[in-house]
């Protein structure tokens, strides 16, 4: 395995490479993806094989632009807006699928439907438009990890299962994308990200998450067992033990000890915040990474500050909180 920076040179090799099979970790604006061919169903095989996935779970597919996603799936007038408005980003978008577009069905997990996301990441963008091929990509972290925000996420959680490692830095949003689901008669969010419902609100007035409805949870996605720390995750702390570390959001200047002290004079080792100016954006690029670093097992637990349910607020808490049911299991 080989980490590369992604210069137009590595972008290109990594092109051709997925253009043979290989699997290529590459970044995107949200979060790192494990890459291959969706047209190949033996690479895509190799994605499962690589992040322990179990394998009924569908791939989103990455395309360079709206023309190239249409060619895979059929867009209605209200897809072809929204995908006008907010592609290219951190939004995926579930459309029936073409029946024959050529997409493997593993890939697709035998589904109807497609997942479809033009990434923003200029890397990802020349990556996809080098191969000439859409590209599947899951996050590119073994199955039951967080989602990798650096290349030495993909590195630790994958090491020599992915061919290369495009490495381009952090990822600014840090939160995988918003799954928005236009294939059935009532449209519904999926997957909460940096895109909420009321950013669509314009487009579809009553728009609901999948939590807010009766529906069962149709994105696999929404299994819990996507985001567990090895040890506990205790959400809301208003104080906090000797022993536990300490994820902080905002000021932590009333954070307590229960023993008595400041939970700001606990070691640098125990302890990260979020934002300490209280950006929820911020938060977002730090929450995976963070999780990672106080994952230990001399802590008892993670205890985490309280973060506000407003904007990407929705989407850190719904993945803290997959965190600590999965963590406490
Ligand atoms: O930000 C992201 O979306 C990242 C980057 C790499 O693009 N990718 C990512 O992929 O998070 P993954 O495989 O970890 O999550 C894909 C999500 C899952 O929740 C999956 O169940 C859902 O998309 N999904 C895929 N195809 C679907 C379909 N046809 N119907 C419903 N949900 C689908
Ligand atoms: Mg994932």
């Amino acid at each position: 395995m080989q980490i590369k920076e992604a210069s137009l040179k590595a972008i290109i090799e990594a092109a051709g490479w997925i253009n043979q099979g290989k699997l290529i970790a590459f970044p995107t604006e949200t979060v790192y993806g494990l890459g291959a061919n969706a047209f190949d169903g033996q690479a895509i095989a190799r994605i499962f094989e690589a992040k322990g996935r179990p394998t009924f779970n569908p791939l989103i597919v990455h395309v360079p632009d709206l023309e190239t996603a249409q060619e895979l799936a059929d867009f209605d007038d209200l897809a072809i807006r929204i995908a006008e408005k907010f592609w290219p980003g951190p939004l995926t978008l579930i459309l029936p699928g073409k029946s024959d577009n050529g997409i493997s069905e593993l890939c697709t997990a035998g589904l109807n439907t497609i997942a479809l996301r033009v990434p923003s990441h200029p890397v990802a963008q020349d990556l996809l438009r080098k191969a000439e091929v859409p590209i599947a990509a899951p996050s590119a972290n073994k199955s039951g990890e967080p989602s990798p925000t650096a290349p030495i996420h993909v590195k630790d959680s994958l090491g020599g299962k992915t061919d290369m490692i495009l490495a381009a830095g952090k990822c600014t949003v840090g939160l995988e994308s918003t799954v928005l689901d236009l294939s059935t008669e009532v449209p519904v969010i999926l997957r909460s990200g940096a895109f909420t419902k009321e950013d669509f609100a314009e487009y579809i007035p009553d728009l609901k998450y999948v939590n807010e409805t009766t529906n069962s949870p149709k994105s696999p996605g929404q299994t819990l067992k996507h985001y567990a720390p090895s040890i506990p995750v205790r959400l809301n702390a208003i104080d906090i033990k000797q022993d536990e570390a300490l994820l902080a959001f905002g000021s932590t200047k009333f954070m307590g000890l229960k023993t008595g002290g400041a939970a700001a004079d606990l070691p640098v080792d125990q302890q990260r915040n979020l934002s300490e100016s209280g950006d929820l954006h911020e938060a977002a690029s730090n929450l995976f990474a963070y999780l990672r670093e106080l994952d230990h097992a001399k802590f008892s637990a993670i205890a985490v500050m309280n973060v506000p349910k407003s904007g990407i607020g929705v989407a850190i808490n719904d993945r803290l909180e997959r965190a600590a049911i999965a963590s406490n299991q």
